[in-house]
């Protein structure tokens, strides 16, 4: 028997349906609600607003779970690379190997750039962000590659060209902001030590590739590839309902990403934990201004909109973190930094009963900077990791034949009805 819930307004009684996800969770459908009643919701943030029914990620936020299209991170983490879990995201299924194998042909004969592009590269001024860089270019792609025929070879060429493209992109633009030869992409390396080497080989030292660095991207990349509707995921879909083209939804994404209370946190922790170590290393006065209501600072890479435990992204960060450090035998200050602050919030009481654990980026910026990758070009590197999500999502409206252009309501509080007041008669 299917389930509602009731709503009793202006002397009437109202049957809201409730809808049930395959984990169990109740949503109230209110598809008639201001139809029926005249009424809208009112839902800041979105903290209460479920935007779409998506098969494509599960996280749950009070045990720390995530799983992409049923699979476990740690899983995948474990045993997957990045191309393989990007397959699954946007396909919905594991690939065998030979539509493996025809996915990383697609990859490689779509990882070049279209010449000009470079001219664009060297025409933004000198200090220009790269996730700015990066949502410009995305965009302009469209300009270069218009529109195909058909419509599955448009979003089977898309797709494969913006994952191999996005990468070639990234390290052309680092680059040319260093003033060093670009590095084109190798037909012989996998999709991680294809981008390490476009970034790191140099003509006068030849870059050598570790294993153990390109399967820690992997796992980066595979920890950042997906994660349901969250603020860049949602900017997809909406600015994708206006039916834009998937170029210019990629790249409202990657801007979305941007903020720092967002993908640009891995970029703000490591500018704290520097500042951290400007003053002394002591974590005491961080802790204290994030607790102090009357400053805006938080602690960077702490707390999340859904996880209410440890990010289940930032248990495997740590770990991976742990061994590439050790691996290459480099004692970061700013990782006895990030673990004493952990530490100390993990037994203080406002920490606690706010449920403000680590999340995704307290630890990634550690990692990359081992990596090599300059840090304002950790950003960048999220946004590599999420495109496959953004992609899988975007796909999953585009495919619905339903799709309703997004356009929330409002509450209005402005002024109620005035009379225009000529330029003379003002006074301020
Ligand atoms: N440091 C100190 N206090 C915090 C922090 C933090 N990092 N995060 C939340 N709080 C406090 C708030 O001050 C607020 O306290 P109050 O209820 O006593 O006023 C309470 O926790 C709830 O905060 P909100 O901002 O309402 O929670 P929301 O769910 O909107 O915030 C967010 C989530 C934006 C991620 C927040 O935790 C934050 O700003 N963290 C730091 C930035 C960061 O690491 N962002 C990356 C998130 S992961 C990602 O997007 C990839």
């Amino acid at each position: 028997m299917s389930e509602y819930i009731k709503l009793v307004y202006g002397g009437k009684t109202y049957q809201l349906p409730l809808i049930t996800s395959t984990e169990n969770e109740k949503a109230i459908d209110i598809t008639s609600l201001r139809q029926e009643t005249g009424l809208i919701t009112f839902d800041t943030g979105y903290a209460n607003t479920g935007s779409c029914a998506s098969a494509i990620t599960f996280v749950d936020g009070e045990k720390g779970i995530l799983r992409y299209r049923g699979i476990p991170i740690e899983q995948l983490a474990e045993r997957s690379t990045f191309t393989e879990t990007a397959f699954l995201l946007i396909n919905g299924v594991l690939p065998t190997r030979k539509e493996l194998s025809h996915f990383s042909v697609l990859l490689n004969d779509q990882s070049t750039l279209h010449t000009d592009m470079q001219f664009f590269f060297q025409n933004f001024p000198r200090g220009s962000h790269p996730m700015g860089i990066l949502s410009s270019m995305v965009n302009a792609l469209r300009g270069f590659y218009p529109e195909l025929q058909t419509v599955e070879e448009e979003i089977n060429i898309t797709v494969t060209r913006l994952i191999s493209k996005i990468r070639t992109l990234a390290a052309m633009s680092y680059k040319i902001s260093m003033g060093y030869k670009v590095v084109y992409p190798r037909p012989d390396l996998s999709y991680c030590a294809n981008f390490l080497n476009m970034m790191f080989d140099n003509p006068v030292r030849p870059y050598i590739i570790d294993k153990d660095l390109v399967r820690a991207l992997d796992i980066f990349w595979i920890l950042h590839a997906d994660h349901e509707q969250n603020c860049s995921t949602s900017a997809v879909r909406l600015v994708g309902s206006g039916r834009v083209n998937l170029y210019a939804a990629i790249s409202a994404g990657i801007a979305a990403l941007w903020g720092p209370l967002h993908g640009g946190a891995n970029q703000a922790v490591i500018e704290m934990f520097f500042e951290i170590a400007e003053k002394g290393g002591s974590v005491t006065r961080a802790v204290e201004r994030a607790k102090d209501k009357k400053d805006p600072f938080r602690l960077m890479g702490f707390g999340h909109r859904v996880y209410k435990t440890y990010d289940p992204r930032a248990k495997i960060m740590k770990k991976t973190c742990g061994k590439i450090l050790k691996k290459l035998n480099i004692q970061d200050p700013l990782l006895n930094i990030a673990l004493e602050l952990e530490e100390v919030v993990s037994t203080d009481d406002y920490f606690i009963s706010h449920n403000l654990y680590p999340n995704v980026d307290f630890y990634s910026g550690i990692l990359l900077r081992a990596i090599g990758i300059p840090i304002n070009m950790f950003t960048v590197m999220f946004a590599i990791g999420r495109l496959p999500g953004w992609i899988a999502q975007w796909k999953e409206s585009a495919d619905d034949p339903n799709w309703k252009l997004g356009r929330p309501r409002q509450i209005y509080v402005g002024s109620k009805k005035m009379k225009y007041l000529p330029i003379d008669k003002r006074e301020r």
